[in-house]
């Protein structure tokens, strides 16, 4: 997710690589990041990398969270500073705890379609000011769309948006699957359902208007589409989305 955000920084010019300082603990990691720019700085010292930032993203596995706050706090500089969080599952109040110092904290839920720039991004706040917000709402914005929530909406909007991506997924795999039952060659069906979903997101987003609005237009009364429509519903697939979506809101 880290490397994700900082390829989306990148890509959409949001950040200059030089201004980007990036730890972590393999070498491994530290010439991947090389490789992709090599102007980006690389440290293996969280306390150094995180001193010198203005906005400090914490993108380790959530377990090591304290761990990496506990090496940096006591270099970090309470009027200038900001912690942007991307840890699941580690609230607000977790780290106020951690932190434990009036230092403003975001916690943030980007899916993995920032790298494409086409992301979603959920952003809980505390103790930030309205230009403090801003800084990250406009952070996250130029990797998709972003919107500022409630924290306790953070695990529907997971649900809704990061375990989205995959659930999207399996419904491209179906559709490829049938695809190839239909007659088509498998990369074939592949290219046809990434463009098929691609434009019909596409014609919501420009349009503004409800699916079903959509759909009436290619749905002709007695015609194939209907009847495509009927026995996908027949096996279960609003309920099975919403059901999953509801598994998954933890
Ligand atoms: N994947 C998603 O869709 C998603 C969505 C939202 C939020 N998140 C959150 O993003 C966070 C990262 O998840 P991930 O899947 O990207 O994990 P990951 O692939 O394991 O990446 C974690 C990175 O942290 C580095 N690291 C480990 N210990 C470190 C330390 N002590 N100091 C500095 N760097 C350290 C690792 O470096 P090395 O590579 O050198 O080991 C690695 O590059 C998690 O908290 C997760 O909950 C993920």
């Amino acid at each position: 997710m880290g490397g994700a955000i900082l390829r989306g920084l990148i890509k959409s010019g949001t950040c200059r690589p030089e201004d980007l300082v990036c730890t972590a603990k393999s070498e491994a990691t530290f010439n991947k990041i090389r490789e992709y720019d090599a102007h980006i700085r690389v440290s293996s010292s969280n306390m150094a990398a995180a001193a010198e930032a203005d906005i400090i993203i914490l993108a380790v596995k959530p377990w090591l969270v304290a761990e990496v706050v506990e090496e940096i706090r006591p270099g970090l500089d309470f009027g200038r500073q900001i912690i942007v969080s991307v840890a699941a599952g580690i609230a607000l109040n977790d780290l106020i705890q951690l932190v434990g110092a009036p230092l403003p904290l975001f916690r943030v839920i980007p899916n993995t379609a920032v790298e494409a720039l086409c992301g979603v991004t959920f952003i809980a706040q505390y103790g930030a000011t309205e230009e403090q917000t801003e800084q990250v709402m406009h952070l996250f914005s130029t990797l998709g769309y972003a919107l500022v929530v409630d924290e306790k909406l953070i695990s529907a909007g997971t649900a809704l948006a990061s375990c989205g991506i995959a659930f999207a997924m399996r419904y491209i795999r179906a559709a490829m699957e049938g695809g190839v039952e239909l007659g088509f060659r498998p990369e074939e069906a592949a290219r046809i359902v990434e463009h098929t979903v691609k434009g019909a997101a596409t014609l919501l987003l420009e349009s503004g208007v409800h699916p079903e609005a959509e759909i009436d237009k290619v749905t002709t009364a007695g015609g194939i589409t209907i009847k495509g429509l009927n026995a996908m519903e027949k096996a279960g697939f609003t309920t099975a989305v919403i059901d999953g979506l509801k598994a998954a809101n933890v």
